[in-house]
Formats: C-alpha cells, structure tokens, sequence
C-alpha cells in the first residue's frame, strides 16, 4: 500500500487526459477578468502537474505549489514554454510562506478536501489570505459532500499514449472523514504494474469554510455549479473595513 500520489503522480496527465481542463480556465477567466491586471501573477495551491498553466492567458504568471515533488517536476516541465514560466514551491497548502502576493489564488479540483482537519483547514485559509493581493480573489474547489460520494466512480479505464490504465475505488467514511482506496493496473512500455493507494481526506461543511474564511477576514460566495467538476466553487475577496472602504473611495 502507498500514500496518496506516491505512484500515480506519474500517471496522472494520462488518467485525466479526457479532462477539460481549458473549460475550467475558460470559467475561471470570465470569472475574474476584472479583478486581473493584464499581467497578473496566480498561485495554483495543490497545483498537481499543473494541466490548468497550459490554459491560462500567456501574459500571466501561474505559479504552482503542492507537496508532491514528482507533480512539481512534471508541472515545471510543461509550464516552461509559457512566455512567462511559473515558479515551483514545495509546500504544504496549509505552511507556506513565499514572501509575495497574489491577483488570484486558486486551489481546484478538491484538492482542498486532502487537509487532515479544521484546524488546518484554518491555516490554509490564512496562508492563502496572507499572500493575497489587495483587490485579489481566491477561488477553491471545495471537495464532494459525504452524501455525494455515491457518485465518485468506481472503476475507470482509460487508454493514452501507449498507456492503459485501470483504476478501481473503495472507501470508508468515519464521520467527517474518508479514506479512499484507488487500485490502479497499469500497462507501458515498461510492463504491467499493480499497485494501491490509500487517500486520506476530510469533508468540510459550509460551516467549516464560512468560519475558516471568516477568521481569515474574506467575504465569501459560493457558486453552486462552479467549474466543469460540478462541486461548487467559492469565491472569496479580503473584507473591506468601513475605514478602509472610505479611503479607498477618497483616494479614487
Ligand atoms: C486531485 S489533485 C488536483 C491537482 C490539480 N489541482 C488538478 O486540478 O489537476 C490533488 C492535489 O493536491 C495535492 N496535495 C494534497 N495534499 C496537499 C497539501 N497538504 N499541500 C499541498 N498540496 C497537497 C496533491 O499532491 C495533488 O497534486
């Protein structure tokens, strides 16, 4: 058994190589084109191998962290031919300072739901609002609710360059907790492996977020379609203060 990542991160641009990824960025453009400068820098936290860089407007500059070196690699691979190549951070999501801010931060495809707890979940929204640029947005991807889990697939074969890849899912939920066991077969150029990977993650409530957004002082939205994964997406914005807002507005 392995953890989360550990084997499939190889494998994963191949797993989701049917995944629309250009519709996210589209979404996520028209989304937040007026908060954006035209040569805005992003942070894409929990950024795996990065497909989302691919798409984005080529004047901006998409950093990446995740936690994962393997992901890190890959994406830093693809994003190089990007007129303005991203920066790399190996960090976790809810521990990291990078020094600067951001127009946009974003942290998509549930990859959120991998905190352990609320207390992390506390000082991820913290680390993101911290590296936030006045007028900036976050957007998060907020992972499954436990009564959705029903519709996580249960078995997925996909076929990509010269790559088949079978993948079977099991889980358990304990309360407010899931562990999820992907079994993946794989078959390239170097033979047939079979390896599983146990996936410890969190279901965070309304609640949970509304409170972690708060004590992190951004206002918050909360989109019920979202992006093309269909899990909603909050949309957050640092809270202007009554003094702050004067000013703001004796100083446009
Ligand atoms: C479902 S993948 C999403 C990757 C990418 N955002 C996408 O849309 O394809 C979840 C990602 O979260 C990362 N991750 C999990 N826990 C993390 C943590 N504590 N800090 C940073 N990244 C983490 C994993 O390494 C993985 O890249």
């Amino acid at each position: 058994m392995t953890t989360q990542f550990e084997m499939s991160a190889e494998y994963y641009d191949i797993f989701y190589s049917q995944r629309r990824y250009q519709d996210d960025v589209a979404a996520i453009e028209a989304l937040i084109k007026d908060v954006l400068p035209p040569d805005a820098a992003v942070l894409d936290v929990a950024c795996g191998s990065h497909e989302h860089a691919r798409y984005f407007n080529p004047r901006y500059q998409i950093d990446g962290l995740d936690n994962n070196q393997t992901f890190l690699d890959i994406a830093s691979a693809k994003n190089r031919q990007r007129p303005r190549p991203g920066g790399y951070h190996l960090a976790s999501m809810d521990a990291f300072a990078l020094g600067r801010r951001y127009d946009a931060i974003l942290c998509l495809f549930s990859s959120i739901g991998y905190l352990p707890d609320t207390t992390a979940l506390h000082s991820a929204i913290q680390c993101f609002s911290d590296h936030l640029a006045p007028g900036g947005v976050i957007l998060i991807e907020p992972w499954l609710a436990p009564d959705a889990m029903d519709s996580f697939p249960a078995a997925q074969v996909v076929t990509a360059r010269q790559t088949s890849i079978a993948r079977i899912s099991r889980h358990r939920i304990d309360g407010d907790k899931l562990t999820l066991w992907l079994h993946y077969l794989t078959s390239d150029s170097a033979g047939v492996q079979y390896f599983v990977e146990e996936h410890k993650m969190s279901f965070f409530s309304a609640d949970d977020y509304r409170r972690a957004f708060d004590a992190a002082g951004l206002t918050l939205e909360f989109d019920p379609i979202g992006l093309s994964s269909a899990r909603g997406l909050y949309l957050c914005r640092k809270r202007v203060t009554a003094s702050q807002g004067r000013a703001m507005a004796a100083n446009a």
